[in-house]
């Protein structure tokens, strides 16, 4: 029967969540799984790095502390390779069959922290990301804005602080910089909300910017 050609699902979008600690990013993914739940979307909820059993023990190395310095380099390819496994063998199948993938940070963090707070530059991250993403790029990225201070001192309510969490503020400020200029550089992508807003305003315009990619989906 002819209609088998009409049964290719059209990819699912992919949006990824982004900002320094303490913005609020597990609170916002939440209103956001409700909205496409609701729609009836099928949505996988992930992480970077991590997101995989392999991906998760790399970022376990990640995130610990060393007797020895970690080199700025070796952190970059650890990432990237966290995340060839976790885009390979579970974002890129879910999205081919029309799953919506959600994914809390992405490579905006790489260029954030290994470029932007390593000082790293853009450079080998641009050639990295064309090797293991080829030309896939998230639909919509939400920047999370908020000053390194006040996240920082969310995060130390939360508990014990991983390696990147004990990095100094002006770490963070070169962080938060270079999110803000890749979100300038990309408006039609990134989407900055003030994390410092009251909560319910932060909610509303996290939906809305949702629901703009939902209607151009929907082709409205
Ligand atoms: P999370 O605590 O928000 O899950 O992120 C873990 C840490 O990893 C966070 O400090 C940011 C850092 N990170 C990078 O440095 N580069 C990256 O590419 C990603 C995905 C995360």
């Amino acid at each position: 029967m002819s209609d088998t050609i009409n049964q290719i699902p059209a990819p699912g979008k992919f949006i990824t969540i982004e900002g320094v600690e303490g913005v609020g990013k597990s609170t916002n993914i939440a209103f956001i799984r409700e909205l496409l739940e609701q729609r009836g979307l099928e949505l996988l909820v992930t992480r970077e790095p991590g997101g995989t059993e392999l991906a998760e023990q790399i970022r376990e190395l990640l995130l610990a502390d060393h007797t020895e310095p970690v080199d700025p380099t070796a952190e970059l390819l650890l990432m990237f390779a966290a995340r060839a496994q976790h885009l390979h063998t579970r974002i890129e199948p879910a999205l081919a069959r029309g799953c919506w993938v959600l994914c809390d940070r992405f490579t905006d963090a790489t260029y954030a922290y290994q470029g932007g707070g390593r000082q790293l530059g853009n450079g080998t991250i641009q050639i990295l990301e064309q090797l293991v993403q080829g030309a896939l790029r998230p639909d919509l990225t939400i920047i999370l804005d908020l000053d390194p201070e006040t996240g920082l001192s969310r995060a130390t309510q939360r508990g014990e602080l991983d390696r990147f969490e004990k990095e100094k503020l002006e770490f963070f400020q070169r962080v938060r910089a270079t999110y803000l200029q890749r979100a300038a550089a990309e408006p039609a992508r990134c989407a900055v909300i003030d994390a410092g807003q009251p909560l319910e305003q932060v909610k509303s315009a996290t939906l809305e910017v949702v629901e703009r990619l939902l209607d151009t989906e929907s082709g409205g």
